[in-house]
């Protein structure tokens, strides 16, 4: 049955082992996340932000905890079961946009359904065609990321984060690489398509401008969740 929650964490810890020293990237952090929200995630460097990232998108795994993606317990998951349920459920924003500089924006935004094995490639490229207009960049299908400004490329992650039709988007300091209007730009179309589309996005960020544009701010602090605010 599907859940009603998108992501769900409980008592969830992350302690990474540096040779003889351990250090603490989360500690017994409980949270959810339903399908729909729109939420940032704020707090100082180092307190979590992308080890909780990285958890909820099954690039590594908790110390102790479960993690709940779409009601499925990513615990018991084989390695291999984990990346196809990244592959297939998770979308992710990067800082520094990750576009592969050898393809054009079409075809990075195909790349993530050839990779989970979806659709038809005629299909993909109509796909890809779609999603690509719905950011507002029908006309920069042919061009590589270099031949792009960096709001274009971050629209082109966005799209490609879209490709599967992920049951939640994470982006990690999507706008650190911006100036502030066209970082502005791009978290507006985010909202746009949690608005009309209802997409789920989680949004790391140490901009409290962006966070002010989401619907609830988390505030993580020394690996664990200190406030979190509904709002509107
Ligand atoms: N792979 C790793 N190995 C060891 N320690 C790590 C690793 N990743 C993160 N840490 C540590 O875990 C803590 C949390 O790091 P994390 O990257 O989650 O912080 P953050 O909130 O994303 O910070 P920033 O805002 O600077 O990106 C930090 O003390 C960090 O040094
Ligand atoms: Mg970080």
């Amino acid at each position: 049955m599907a859940s009603r929650d998108a992501v769900k964490l409980v008592k969830v810890s992350k302690v990474y082992k540096m040779g003889r020293v351990y250090v603490v990237g989360l500690r017994n952090v409980s949270i959810s996340f339903a399908k729909g929200e729109f939420t940032s995630v704020v707090g100082p460097s180092g307190s979590g932000k992308t080890t909780m990232m990285n958890l909820i998108g099954g690039l590594d795994r908790p110390t102790t905890g479960h993690i709940y993606i779409d009601g499925v317990d990513t615990v018991y998951l084989s390695d291999d079961e984990l990346t196809v349920l990244r592959r297939t459920k998770i979308g992710f924003i990067f800082q520094f946009f990750n576009l592969i500089p050898t393809l054009n924006a079409m075809e990075n935004v195909m790349l993530p359904m050839a990779l989970a094995g979806r659709y038809s490639r005629e299909e993909r490229k109509r796909r890809a065609l779609m999603l690509l207009r719905l950011v507002g960049l029908g006309h920069r299908a042919r061009h590589k990321p270099d031949q792009m400004s960096g709001g274009e490329r971050q629209r082109v992650a966005i799209a490609r984060a879209l490709a599967n039709n992920p049951t939640i988007v994470l982006a990690d300091e999507p706008t650190g690489n911006l100036d502030s209007k066209t970082g502005r730009s791009v978290v507006e179309l985010m909202q746009k398509l949690n608005r009309e589309r209802g997409v789920t996005f989680i949004i790391v960020t140490h901009d409290m401008e962006v966070a002010d544009m989401t619907k609830r701010i988390v505030q993580v602090r020394d690996g664990r969740i200190v406030s979190d605010d509904h709002r509107r």
